[in-house]
């Protein structure tokens, strides 16, 4: 497995690069509003331009929305640049702490993921680590739901 890196908001380079490997290239992963970097955006023309490119060659566009989902607009910086992912990844920005992330996106796509997703690395025993992360899930999402039934100071009803 190989990955190219291209240079951001450089639209003809990722043609290029799209070009040269043709038919070998499975998706482009892009985090269009760079949370650990002060949030530095993308150009939302390059980002549309990434999403034509990716039609046109038959790549799956992955939008990381692991900081910016939810938060730069309610739909994320896919509502913000007007543009949609194939996939897209969701994790800080709605966790807030807390072990929570989503993968979204094309239901042709999700039907072939099934229920084999995990989180890290190595992510191939999965099947059998599944059951154990299930139990300690419902471990901690039972004082998250008491907690939130709850309100937190008087005259707080929760929503
Ligand atoms: C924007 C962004 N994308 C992806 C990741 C990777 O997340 P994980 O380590 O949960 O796979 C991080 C983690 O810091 C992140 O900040």
């Amino acid at each position: 497995m190989f990955a190219h890196f291209v240079q951001a908001n450089d639209a003809n380079q990722l043609e290029d690069v799209l070009k040269r490997h043709a038919g070998s290239i499975a998706c482009l992963l892009i985090e269009p509003i760079m949370g650990n970097c002060l949030g530095i955006a993308a150009d939302p023309a390059y980002i549309r331009a990434a999403r034509e490119l990716c039609d046109r060659h038959g790549v799956v566009l992955i939008i990381d929305e692991v900081k910016s989902g939810f938060r730069v607009a309610r739909g994320g910086v896919q509502e913000l640049y007007s543009v949609q992912a194939d996939l897209c990844t969701f994790a800080k920005a709605i966790a807030n702490g807390y072990p929570i992330s989503v993968l979204a996106g094309r239901e042709d796509i999700m039907r072939k993921i099934g229920r084999g997703v995990a989180h890290g690395v190595p992510t191939l025993r999965i099947r059998s680590r599944w059951r154990r992360r299930r139990r300690r899930c419902r471990y901690l999402m039972k004082p998250m739901r008491s907690s939130a039934s709850r309100p937190t100071a008087p005259g707080c009803e929760p929503a």
